[in-house]
């Protein structure tokens, strides 16, 4: 992401709906149970300026949009711009993507994920801190319903490549298929900020969807105590936020917070 800090959003928008915080979530955290109409969900893994997030929700109504920023300044500049164009089937929470894929997430509870340009470690020494290592990728595995996608794009052709290894050691995932890239109708017609960055720097962007297969056993939840939230058996970071167990607030009834 650039070095400037993420622009704060309109003090007079509520975000008490959009933004939601890893230490507020339930053990498990069912996101199926986190909007106020049923619907597939699908969930954006490090969502940065929100770029996905926003877009999607408008163009898929019937759907839900759950994304993960571990950055406070980016999940908040997302939130800001999810509650200013009022969606309500689109929310971000602010923490770390392997604790909750890995710790929280029940089995079977997604229709789609998406990663997206993920992290700057993509470097052999940052290895353990990759956002797709191979424990991640079995995670994301089981939360996926069998035949929906994980969508992996990226400008590092050796972390494409690796993350793609990744998942099919993991057994859970047919062989990727290429995303074909679309042409930008707007200035922000990309899928995300970093897609349009690239792009427009005239650099590649590798790209591929992987599908869920039925046949192979995924791997156990990773349950781990509070105090010792263990995001590095799925994920990334050495140590994640601490979190307790109070409840995400239930939508709104009726149409919705
Ligand atoms: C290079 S940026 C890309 C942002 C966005 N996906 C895009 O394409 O414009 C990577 C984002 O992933 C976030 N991130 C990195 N590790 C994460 C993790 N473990 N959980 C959630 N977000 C993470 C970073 O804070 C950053 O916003």
């Amino acid at each position: 992401m650039p070095r400037r800090p993420p622009r704060r959003p309109d003090p007079g928008l509520d975000l008490s709906f959009h933004l939601l915080a890893q230490e507020d979530l339930t053990d498990p955290f069912d996101p199926r149970k986190a909007f106020p109409e049923p619907g597939p969900v699908e969930l954006e893994v490090g969502s940065g300026k929100g770029l996905f997030l926003t877009s999607a929700a408008a163009a898929s109504s019937d759907r839900n949009f759950l994304g993960i920023e571990i950055a406070h300044g980016y999940a908040r500049l997302t939130a800001g711009k999810l509650a200013a164009a009022a969606a309500r089937n689109a929310r971000i929470i602010r923490g770390d993507a392997g604790f909750i894929v890995g710790s929280l997430l029940p089995d079977a509870c997604l229709a789609g994920m998406h990663v997206y340009f993920p992290d700057p470690w993509w470097k052999a020494r940052h290895r353990k801190r990759r956002v797709l290592s191979e424990g991640f990728l079995a995670q994301a595995g089981r939360v996926l319903t069998t035949g929906s996608l994980l969508h992996v794009w990226t400008d590092v052709e050796e972390y494409f490549d690796e993350a793609l290894a990744a998942a099919e050691q993991t057994g859970l995932f047919a062989a990727p298929s290429e995303e074909a890239a679309s042409e930008p109708s707007h200035d922000l017609d990309y899928r995300t900020h970093f897609e349009r960055r690239t792009r427009l720097a005239g650099l590649p962007v590798w790209r591929a969807a992987l599908e869920r297969l039925a046949t192979a056993a995924p791997p156990r939840r990773v349950t781990a105590s509070p105090a010792r939230t263990s995001a590095r058996a799925a994920g990334p970071t050495p140590t994640a936020p601490g979190r307790s167990d109070r409840a995400v607030p239930p939508p709104a009834s009726g149409s919705g917070p």
